[in-house]
């Protein structure tokens, strides 16, 4: 009997309707459009805003009625909900609880993932292995941020990157070993705090008058250290995951990398030797909306995807957290 594994059968996207330009960011720190293009290549951004009260499950919220727009599914049938996020509307209750509730996903359990830009990646692995353990046969895995809530917009070091967007996938159970999510390579390295953190917020610098005054609830990075490490770590892990695979460059139909520099995207395909015409870029229009880049362009490239299709998903980020995974596509637009 062939074995139980998990396979996506529907996308699902979301990004907020106000348009950061890179001229608006040139308003806020030193920079202009030219540089940000050049050195970054985003455009413009989507950002939450003025919407009052509402935050990441809004647009997860959102994604996921995209979705039933796109693929039929009786949300009552969903048994397990896994949100990938690093900006939950709250510290507690979860997210993916407030999303499932909402949804109408009542009877599934819910629980979300912090591995910062990574998440869609770990989450997609955790989803999959529900599925695989045969105990459960629909998963709603969702990747979003709202990175603006965390980016100090006087800081040009950070805020032309960071942005604000959500996609979901819908895993179901399938015997078919022609299509589906075949493996994954997933690594963190908790030796790189220093490099890419937001020190106030979390346990050990609970908000304070103080930690609001040193500016202390803003993502912080050392940019140079993350683009390299970024460009290494996608670049191999993806190369670990083809090998162990018996994959070739040219048997790979689509690279979707993180989308965090335009650089550092074509560094990953020039490292890989593969042409940049197979990988998904979308970062001019989007920008860098951590665990909900990998799902956005799934969703943008969705309609060219074609059943079969060998696809590398892979990320880096905050944690240090990176790795890849392998998944064959499991249907015609
Ligand atoms: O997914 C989350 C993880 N984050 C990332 O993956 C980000 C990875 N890092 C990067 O994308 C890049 O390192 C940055 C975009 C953050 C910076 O780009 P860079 O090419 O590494 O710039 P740099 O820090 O080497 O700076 C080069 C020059 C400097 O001027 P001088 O010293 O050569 O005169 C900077 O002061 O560019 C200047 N600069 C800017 N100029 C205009 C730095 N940021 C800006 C800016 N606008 N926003």
């Amino acid at each position: 009997m062939s074995k139980v594994h998990a396979i996506i059968t529907g996308i699902g996207g979301y990004v907020p309707q106000y348009i950061l330009t890179n001229e608006e960011i040139s308003t806020l720190v030193d920079t202009s459009d030219e540089w940000i293009t050049k050195r970054i290549g985003i455009k413009e951004r989507r950002v939450l805003k003025s919407e009052e009260g509402i935050g990441v499950t809004y647009l997860a919220e959102k994604a996921i009625e995209n979705l039933r727009k796109r693929k039929d599914f009786d949300p009552l049938e969903i048994e397990v909900v896994v949100f990938a996020t690093s900006t939950p509307d709250y510290i507690l209750p979860n997210a993916a609880s407030l999303i499932a509730y909402r949804t109408g996903m009542t009877k599934a359990f819910g629980f979300d993932v912090g591995a910062a830009c990574s998440g869609f990646v770990f989450a997609l692995e955790v989803g999959q292995a529900f599925i695989t353990s045969g105990k459960y046969k629909k998963v709603m895995v969702i990747a979003g941020d709202t990175l603006s809530v965390l980016t100090d917009y006087q800081d040009r070091n950070t805020c032309p990157i960071f942005s604000d967007g959500c996609g979901v996938a819908l895993l179901e159970a399938t015997t078919d070993e022609e299509i589906g999510i075949i493996d994954a390579v997933l690594h963190s390295d908790g030796n790189s705090l220093e490099h890419l953190q937001m020190w106030g917020g979390g346990s050990v610098n609970p908000a304070s008058h103080e930690t609001v005054d040193k500016r202390m609830h803003f993502i912080r990075q050392d940019g140079k250290i993350v683009f390299k490490r970024a460009v290494t770590e996608m670049a191999n892990c993806s190369e670990e995951l083809m090998k162990k695979n018996q994959l070739t460059k040219e048997d790979v139909h689509w690279i979707i990398p993180h989308q965090a520099n335009i650089r550092i995207i074509e560094a990953v395909a020039s490292r890989m030797d593969v042409p940049i015409e197979k990988v998904m870029i979308n970062i001019e229009k989007y920008g860098n909306s951590s665990a909900g880049t990998i799902p956005l362009c799934l969703w943008d490239w969705e309609p060219k995807l074609r059943k079969g299709d060998n696809i590398i998903l892979t990320a880096f980020g905050a944690g240090f957290t990176w790795g890849a995974i392998y998944l064959k596509w499991g249907y015609d637009f």
